[in-house]
């Protein structure tokens, strides 16, 4: 790419962004993010909520507010009922509705595949703004949902567990990050960033990358969703998550039992879903964070420290 030297991109030399971020006043800066993908559940309405959680997490993740979202949707009209194109955006819409911002319109192109996502334009006064750039050694780390999404899919499909038995999971990869979000803001943290796709250890290694630091995680405090560990026992485990784990290897020490090592990895390598936030913030602020979440009904969890080290070095215990 071109130099992007544009001094209203502000976080232009951030490499591992959630979103971009654009200055448009003294004070105030647009937070833009765009995110689109296939059906990771078969009922449509539940698809459409997720996409849309997932598309405005990454604003959440910079510590903006949503403003104003565009619907993004790919949908064979020949060979599916329109109904199923209605029940998608009528998820997402519940969502952005929920998230106080205002639906502006959209783009849709017949594909064989359905995909569905959002544009996301939010607001941020710049002095609140939140990066995965900042964490400090002897930061505590705190996860606000559990992992597994991508191996309970997997699950699913292999009819190992049923969509009801699912539904926790469902509903918690269609919950809005704005509670841990808003609580951030309030309280005052030192980076955030939000678990996707690269899983656990993918987005930590890049906040850490960012932050020129190492972490500790504590396997046994990280929360998982229920049937996680038996469906890994199974081998119900999607393809990213061994990409992922691939890709992470060389910057994990485990120092937990031998016979934990593989199971415990390729779950914190599992690709997530509108996953949570992964907080970083100072040890005098995590009581104070944890109670404002819990005030709001969201969870927290602690799961680790930032440790001084190799920049990107995680070590499991
Ligand atoms: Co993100
Ligand atoms: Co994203």
């Amino acid at each position: 790419m071109p130099a992007l030297d544009d001094p209203n991109y502000l976080n232009r030399e951030q490499h591992f962004a959630d979103a971009g971020v654009y200055r448009i006043s003294e004070t105030q800066a647009l937070v833009q993010t765009v995110d689109f993908f296939t059906p990771i559940v078969d009922d449509p309405y539940d698809f459409g909520r997720i996409a849309a959680a997932n598309a405005l997490s990454d604003v959440y993740a910079m510590g903006g507010k949503p403003l104003t979202a565009l619907n993004i949707i790919c949908f064979p009209i020949s060979c599916l009922p329109l109904e199923i194109m209605e029940a998608i955006l009528r998820g997402g819409y519940d969502k952005i509705i929920e998230a106080g911002a205002v639906l502006v319109g959209g783009h849709s192109v017949e594909d064989n595949e359905p995909k569905y996502g959002l544009s996301i334009t939010g607001l941020v006064d710049i002095d609140q703004l939140v990066t995965g750039g900042s964490a400090k050694a002897g930061d505590c780390l705190v996860l606000t949902k559990p992992l597994g999404t991508g191996i309970i899919a997997t699950a699913v499909k292999g009819d190992m567990i049923s969509p009801e038995e699912a539904a926790c999971v469902t509903e918690g990869m269609a919950a809005l990050n704005a509670a841990p979000s808003e609580a951030m803001v309030k309280v005052g943290v030192s980076a955030c960033t939000d678990i996707t796709g690269f899983s656990l250890l993918g987005h930590l290694y890049e906040l850490l990358l960012s932050s020129q630091c190492a972490a500790e995680l504590d396997y046994k405090q990280i929360p998982i969703y229920p049937l996680v560990k038996e469906m890994v026992a199974m081998g119900m485990i999607p393809g990213g998550a061994y990409r992922n784990l691939e890709y992470m290897r060389a910057h994990i020490s485990w120092q937990g039992t031998p016979e934990e090592k593989e199971d415990a990895l390729i779950t914190l390598a599992d690709p997530q879903t509108s996953g949570g936030l992964l907080v970083a913030l100072s040890e005098e602020k995590l009581e104070q964070y944890l109670a404002v979440l819990k005030e709001r009904g969201a969870e927290g969890h602690l799961i680790g420290r930032i440790i001084t080290g190799s920049p990107g070095q995680i070590t499991v215990v």
